[in-house]
């Protein structure tokens, strides 16, 4: 199961905001993130607060989800000061196991309460098995118009490691049904294919199969993850039993570099160390957001959220969600005010995977200092953009971005 959820201060039963974090609310985009915490199966590899049909318990239905995450909204609502909303992700779990009216209930709430910008970014995560061409239009009738599939491998005793259900040639199906259904860039759309890399068993020749089979679907945007061993999953215990071996460096560099190539080559450029985008317009925006500092309120269990600089998260159980919402409480479980010098820490761990780069504004004298290092060992370039000076990765960088940050942060 996923870990405990931090400790924190705690927060007002009305959920109300310290005026810090409120004073500035509107100058910075704003974000809705909307967790959807139901899975048909849980994959061996996921730590993510999803729950099963089994799992799941008395006290919250999926019918019933859409009704308390609208009630969340409107409580959002009621403790911020209006502004127009960027962005909606809807992400799990897997949000498309509820009916496309379910979602567009809650993004229509969002409208409602605080109106979403005429050029909003909408995306639902979806898992391929759960949907089809009739799904899809009636998710973009809802106003998606952006979708991002769990693709994942493209061979089939890869997605068997990694406790995949659907058949790979789904992939294909479902991105030209989205297509069809108007999720491409000529309706204003967008559609992006999530890859994981590093799953025990996968050559070399199966990643190279499974980038050129996204690629071949035309996607706009392709996220290409490690398989990370998440503690407490079954993925950890088989590789703690010795059935399976962990992920070895060389060979997640190796595959890293090799999807850069093949991505790159098809005209995908990448836009943070996991992202490659057709171009500017295709990027996510949304993760954007998160990555350069913006506010953001997560509806649902366990969702955080992040305003001026305070940051709290929500209870964990949909039961209690559910709960606490149907008594009129908050579901904020805790909070924490961010000082000055953890949000710098922040902005360095996060801006410098992006292609634009790290301010150098955000670098402390040691920071500063490291940089000629690594500039010297070929991990960084230093550039201007945008009138200041930027702390960029290269190539080999991108390998090493946490080693980087960690020279970064002294
Ligand atoms: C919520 S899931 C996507 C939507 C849907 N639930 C699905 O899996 O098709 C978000 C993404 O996180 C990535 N992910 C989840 N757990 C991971 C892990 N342990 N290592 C690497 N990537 C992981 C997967 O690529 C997955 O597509
Ligand atoms: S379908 Fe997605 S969210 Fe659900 S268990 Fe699998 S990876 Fe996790």
């Amino acid at each position: 199961m996923p870990s405990a959820l931090p400790e924190g201060d705690p927060v007002p039963a009305d959920g109300s905001l310290p005026e810090s974090a409120t004073a500035g609310f509107g100058t910075r985009p704003f974000l809705f993130y909307v967790h959807v915490p139901f899975c048909t199966v849980r994959c061996g590899y996921c730590d993510f607060n999803t729950y099963t049909a089994e799992e799941l318990g008395p006290g919250v239905s999926r019918a019933s989800y859409a009704g308390s995450a609208v009630e969340e909204v409107r409580r959002a609502a009621a403790v911020l000061p209006g502004a127009e909303v960027d962005t909606v992700f809807l992400g799990g779990g897997t949000p498309t196991l509820l009916d496309p009216a379910d979602l567009g209930a809650v993004l229509k709430a969002i409208d409602a309460e605080f109106g979403l910008a005429p050029d909003a970014e909408v995306t639902t995560e979806a898992n391929p098995d759960s949907v089809d061409r009739a799904s899809l239009e009636r998710l973009r009738e809802q106003g998606f118009n952006r979708i991002s599939f769990g693709m994942q491998s493209a061979v089939p005793h890869v997605l068997d490691t990694l406790d995949r259900t659907h058949d790979p040639e789904r992939v294909p199906r479902v991105v030209e049904a989205a297509r069809a259904a108007g999720f491409g860039p000529a309706e204003g759309g967008s559609i992006s294919l999530d890859l994981i890399y590093g799953t025990p068993g996968e050559s070399p020749g199966d990643w190279r199969s499974s980038v050129e089979a996204a690629l071949a679907c035309g996607p706009d945007h392709v996220s290409a993850y490690s398989l990370i061993v998440e503690d407490g999953t079954a993925l950890a215990r088989r590789v703690r039993r010795g059935e399976l071996p962990m992920p070895d460096e060389d060979d997640l560099a190796d595959k890293y570099l090799l999807a850069d190539g093949l991505l790159a080559d098809a005209g995908l450029r990448w836009y943070e160390v996991s992202n490659w985008a057709r171009d500017d317009a295709a990027r996510c925006r949304h993760n954007l957001g998160y990555w350069t500092g913006a506010d953001w309120w997560g509806i649902g269990p366990g969702a955080h959220s992040h305003v001026g600089g305070v940051r709290w998260w929500n209870v964990k159980h949909p039961a209690a969600y559910a709960d606490r919402l149907a008594s009129g409480r908050s579901p904020a479980h805790a909070r924490e005010v961010l000082d000055t010098e953890t949000q710098r820490v922040e902005q360095v761990l996060l801006e410098v995977r992006l292609r634009a780069g790290l301010a150098g504004s955000a670098l402390d004298d040691a920071g500063r200092t490291a940089v000629p290092g690594l500039v010297e060992r070929g991990l960084v370039e230093e550039s201007a953009w945008a009138g200041e000076d930027r702390v960029v990765l290269t190539r080999d960088g991108r390998l090493l971005a946490d080693a980087v940050v960690r020279d970064l942060l002294g």
